[in-house]
């Protein structure tokens, strides 16, 4: 039986790594929702419209095509911009384009289309309290915000990407204050979703908790 499954959680909780592994494991597809918001902000930046000015992003956002393959190769119209969105401004500017409902609302109806077929892994903010309420597992993933500060600092360096942890940690907090407290669809945990805290637990620690919780839903089921 193949079945959706939903993490949520906050900036930088592992989630696309996991979401990545359990999608190996599973021969699942993992769609990155952050991605999809994060190309809606590269697209701001390089048309140099505010990401404050509702009106003119959801223009811009209507007059472009968003395309996500299902090895996750991310096309906005016929430039992949997969490396483009993980620069730090981009991840500030899509927290801010996340508010507004309009973009929300066309990100949702794109992601609710792929996920039809079953077999895919959504990572987000909203994805087991909007995108798929009816998701068969959901997890909501969360980690102490040094911690993930510490992670994304280690993860870049291995890159050869040098950051500073206490401006690390500052976006971080910055965003989660901003995610949390919005009005359009907050971060919230699911009252079905499994809390994970994996602060102190390592990535396959995390992904053999969920494939647990996967093997008693699918038998219950
Ligand atoms: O997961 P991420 O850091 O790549 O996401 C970038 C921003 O997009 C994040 O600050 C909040 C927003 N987002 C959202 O509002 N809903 C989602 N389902 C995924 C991301």
């Amino acid at each position: 039986m193949r079945i959706n499954i939903a993490i949520d959680g906050p900036s930088a909780a592992g989630k696309s790594s996991v979401a990545d592994k359990l999608a190996e494991r599973l021969g699942y597809i993992h769609l990155d929702t952050g991605a999809m918001y994060r190309t809606v902000a590269y697209l701001c930046d390089i048309k140099n419209i505010d990401v404050n000015d509702e009106k003119s992003v959801v223009k811009a956002l209507d007059e472009a095509t968003i395309d996500v393959k299902s090895d996750g190769t991310i096309y906005l119209d016929d430039e992949v911009v997969n490396d483009k969105i993980r620069d730090p401004k981009i991840s500030m500017q899509a927290s801010t384009v996340s508010k507004n409902p309009q973009v929300r609302a066309r990100l949702v109806a794109m992601q609710q289309k792929i996920a039809t077929s079953k077999g895919y892994i959504l990572d987000g903010r909203d994805i087991g309290t909007v995108v798929l309420k009816d998701a068969e597992v959901k997890i909501f993933l969360v980690a102490d915000a040094l911690e993930r500060a510490k992670r994304r600092v280690n993860q870049q360096a291995q890159k050869g990407v040098m950051l500073d942890l206490d401006e690390v940690l500052a976006d971080i907090n910055r965003r989660d204050l901003q995610d949390t407290n919005r009005a359009a669809s907050p971060l919230k945990k699911a009252d079905d979703a499994y809390l994970i805290d994996s602060s102190f637990l390592t990535l396959d620690e995390v992904v053999d908790k969920i494939l647990e919780i996967i093997k008693e839903k699918v038998k219950e089921g």
